[in-house]
């Protein structure tokens, strides 16, 4: 069968040419260098940390292991790639490029970082890459209105891109199918999140982030990625937030499920999975994502209400700060090469930064939605004892059902994420495509 990104990449490769050639205009630069990056090596070691290459490199091609490596590009060009295969038999070296994309490139294999960077052009240029070992006699520059420039329009993915996310959601919702069973099954973090590996066939290094895998009330420590190696001694939930990668872009899925006999948390769950729903089908051009996620405070001050945590008006739930404690973090934040994407804060393809809301420290994301973008959407509700504690000497502390609250501590919260694509029409929720599909 063709492969179907073979039909797509020359589109997406043709609109990251003309992004280029017009970030390059606007500094007057001849050439543009990306840089896949060098690996980092441990303080007194000889051990790296696992290499991690650089977006930008990623963006124009579908590699992810190939330290040392360039991306050449001068407008009007065929652009080039600069290999590093090194001679050496004591690690796996990256194989030869191949695929439906190498004939899109002139591609030239070198065996060292330093021959590499011998084969980049003189001129003026704009050098990508973190300053890091390996890249000596090349300095970079990262030019802000470069960088502002390409960040900007990498908000607006190509149907190429938009296929390695589809194919990063399956890949992730089927780990996080093989999760769930896992935690049915009574196992423990430790043994779910293998499992989550095994389906997803991928190892940590490869994933888009730390995976959290929470069973009862570490589902209120927001970033948990401790695993721990035997099962607790009742199972009441399982919050479970983990990711894949295919080519080197992200999917970001969040589930939380509740133990049989947990009905109460089954039903919240229920409420917000509703509500959640309810906020994927704003994802529509010219709404504006800072805007969504003040209006997630009312439906979730509802939700708390409508549940018997609360008595106050959602108005006064959200004013007063009682829906932050219960739901502390952002909506969601752009999503692609990097889990979280860059420029959601963006005001326009020059830079400039449009604020967060008043009291809203933690979202990423204040632009507005348009056809192209990938967002996540990922409301919470979590019993945090650190946060709550700071309603109880408040005024409005009788308006709130301490003992209900003190006792879904025991679950620890709730979030459900899916990522989801604003096109011109209905949004295109990639999660819940991947789930009902698989
Ligand atoms: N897993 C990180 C996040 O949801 O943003
Ligand atoms: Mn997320
Ligand atoms: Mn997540």
């Amino acid at each position: 069968m063709p492969n179907p990104l073979a039909s797509l990449y020359p589109q997406h490769l043709a609109t990251v040419r003309e992004r280029a050639d017009r970030a390059l205009a606007l500094g007057g630069f001849d050439h543009l260098l990306v840089a896949a990056g060098t690996p980092l090596r441990k303080f007194l070691d000889d051990q790296d940390y696992p290499f991690v290459v650089s977006p930008h490199f990623k963006h124009w091609v579908p590699l992810i292991d190939a330290p040392g490596s360039w991306v050449i590009h001068t407008p009007g060009n065929k652009p080039k790639l600069v290999f590093v295969q090194p001679h050496d038999y004591w690690h796996v070296v990256p194989e030869a490029p191949r695929g439906y994309w190498v004939e899109h490139f002139d591609i030239v294999i070198v065996r060292s970082f330093a021959e590499a960077v011998a084969q980049l052009p003189a001129g003026h240029c704009a050098v990508l890459a973190a300053a890091s070992p390996g890249i000596d006699g090349v300095t970079a520059n990262n030019p802000q209105l470069v960088l502002d420039y390409l960040h900007w329009h990498r908000s607006y993915k190509t149907p190429y891109e938009l296929a390695l996310m589809r194919e990063a959601s399956r890949i992730g919702t089927r780990a996080h199918r093989a999760a769930e069973a896992a935690f049915r099954a009574g196992e423990s973090e430790f043994a779910i999140h293998l499992a989550y590996l095994a389906a997803a066939r991928q190892i940590d290094a490869e994933l888009p982030y730390a995976s959290i895998v929470a069973l009862n009330e570490h589902g209120a420590v927001l970033h948990y990625t401790h695993f721990d190696r035997v099962p607790p001694a009742h199972n009441h939930s399982f919050l479970i937030d983990a990711g894949a990668s295919a080519a080197g872009y992200a999917s970001d899925i969040t589930r939380t499920y509740a133990a049989p006999q947990a009905a109460e948390f089954q039903a919240l769950i229920d409420s917000v999975d509703a509500a959640q729903q309810g906020f994927v089908a704003q994802v529509r051009p010219g709404q504006n994502y800072a805007e969504l996620h003040v209006h997630a405070h009312h439906v979730l001050a509802g939700v708390l209400r409508e549940h018997g945590f609360l008595h106050m008006s959602a108005e006064s739930a959200v004013e007063s700060g009682v829906t932050g404690a219960f739901f502390p973090h952002g909506l969601g934040h752009p999503i692609g090469l990097q889990v979280h994407d860059v420029a959601g804060f963006q005001q326009n393809e020059r830079g400039g930064t449009i604020s967060r809301p008043d009291g809203h420290p933690y979202l990423r994301m204040t632009r507005m939605l348009e056809p192209g973008m990938a967002v996540t959407i990922e409301p919470g509700l979590y019993f945090i004892e650190m946060l709550l504690a700071e309603l109880r000497d408040k005024p409005f502390a009788s308006d709130i059902d301490w003992a209900r609250v003190e006792r879904f501590r025991q679950y620890g919260g709730i979030r459900i994420e899916d990522d989801v694509v604003c096109t011109s029409g209905a949004p295109e929720n990639l999660t819940r495509d991947a789930f009902a599909a698989g």
